[in-house]
């Protein structure tokens, strides 16, 4: 199978998958490569929480132009996945000089597909875009063309626990992924400064107590695939969730926009997450960290969205904040403004680069030390 995920994820997301009992894990660029049976791809897409989608390659063949597309799409057994009353979608990607377009791809396999049952049964499948009975995904990588099934539908990211949504929110795929990257593993007191929607404390809580990521979630696509099998699915529920664990430490989020400190616990809520999670109205400019405990923080501060804010004036407050208020801390953050990154005014220890959607953006750690005002000097690794 191939699992899909983000840039800069593919190690994360190798990792996750032998840790649930992958085979033959192969890291690729935005994918990682594996084999397992029709159990494991329910728990892949149950538990994974850095892949976007789970393909199912179903068929493997060699193209040099669309004739050929047409003829292996179309000597193929679609009668095993699909029936003329459902309906079917095709997404298609393109890595080829013969072939440019992948909206061309898509339709000639369309094409193959609804010519084989008309010719055969007299009727046809019809596409449906938005909620298909099968997706089929088309992936032309020079000149081998691969057929998978789409065993995930929509993408893994919507969990299904965010009812509210800010301006702004973080895709869920990338923020369990930003935890992952940051190394935090549940043993010390989370904060999210900047919390918007809550999309990163849930992520966190979801880790912190080895909840499976798409426990929340409302469908799956191969939940509407003939080979169906409910009580297999169950039975890979009822263990993951068997593996879920306490979380000692606290999970904190401030916003200063009351209505998204409101929608932020309405998600919280939605996750079940209540009794691990609070989340304040607070302007992180004006607070302290309370205690002693050693603290944990990712965030993804506003990047420029709004032109009234003056960003560089932004992000030396973050660093000053950080630097006054925060000892004892480890601050990452993922940003895409790299000029008013420059303004934070402290040397950060860690730079990765990802994208936050199309935006390329670096997620970098500063570490406030204990007892100390100034931050040590670090040595800046890429
Ligand atoms: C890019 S959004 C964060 C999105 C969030 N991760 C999510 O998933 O919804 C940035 C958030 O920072 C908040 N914010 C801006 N300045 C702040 C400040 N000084 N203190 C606390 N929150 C602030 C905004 O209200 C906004 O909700």
């Amino acid at each position: 199978m191939v699992a899909k995920t983000l840039f800069g994820f593919e190690e994360l997301l190798a990792e996750e998958l032998k840790k649930l009992g992958a085979q033959d894990v192969k890291p690729g660029v935005r994918s990682v490569t594996f084999y397992g049976d029709k159990g494991f791809m329910y728990k892949a897409n149950l538990c994974l929480r850095t892949a976007i989608k789970i393909l199912k390659p179903i068929e493997t063949f060699k193209v040099f132009n669309e004739k050929d597309l047409y003829k292996g799409v179309y000597r193929m057994h679609w009668d095993k996945y699909l029936s003329a009353d459902q309906t079917f979608a095709i997404d298609a990607t393109v890595h080829s000089d013969r072939f440019s377009h992948s909206q061309f791809i898509a339709l000639k396999t369309k094409d193959a597909i609804a010519d084989k049952f008309r010719n055969i049964e007299g009727k046809r499948p019809n596409v449906d875009l938005k909620f298909p009975d099968l997706r089929i995904h088309v992936h032309i990588q020079h000149d081998r063309c691969t057929i998978s099934l789409d065993s995930s539908g929509r993408s893994l990211h919507q969990r299904g626990y965010k009812t509210a949504t800010n301006i702004a929110p973080i895709n869920e795929v990338l923020a369990a992924g930003l935890i992952m990257l940051s190394g935090w593993d549940g043993q010390s007191d989370f904060m999210d400064p900047m919390c918007g929607s809550g999309t990163i404390l849930i992520e966190a809580a979801m880790i912190a107590c080895n909840i499976p990521a798409n426990i929340n979630r409302k469908e799956f696509a191969f939940e509407k695939w003939s080979d169906w099998d409910v009580d297999l699915y169950e039975k890979i529920e009822d263990a993951a969730l068997n593996k879920t664990r306490e979380f000692h430490h606290k999970l904190l989020g401030y916003d200063k926009a009351p209505s998204v400190v409101k929608k932020a616990k309405a998600n919280v809520k939605e996750a079940n997450l209540s009794d691990y999670i609070s989340i304040k109205h607070e302007d992180f400019f004006k607070t302290r960290k309370s205690g002693e405990e050693h603290l944990h923080m990712v965030f993804n501060p506003p990047y420029g969205e709004r032109l009234d804010i003056d960003m560089e004036a932004f992000y030396g407050d973050i660093g000053s904040t950080l630097k006054h208020g925060y000892p004892g801390t480890n601050a990452w953050f993922i940003t895409s403004n790299l000029e008013a990154l420059k303004h934070v005014g402290l040397r950060p220890s860690r730079r990765i680069r990802l994208f936050n959607g199309k935006l390329e953006s670096k997620l970098v750690k500063y570490e406030m030390y204990a007892g100390s005002k100034k931050a040590k000097k670090q040595k800046i690794e890429e």
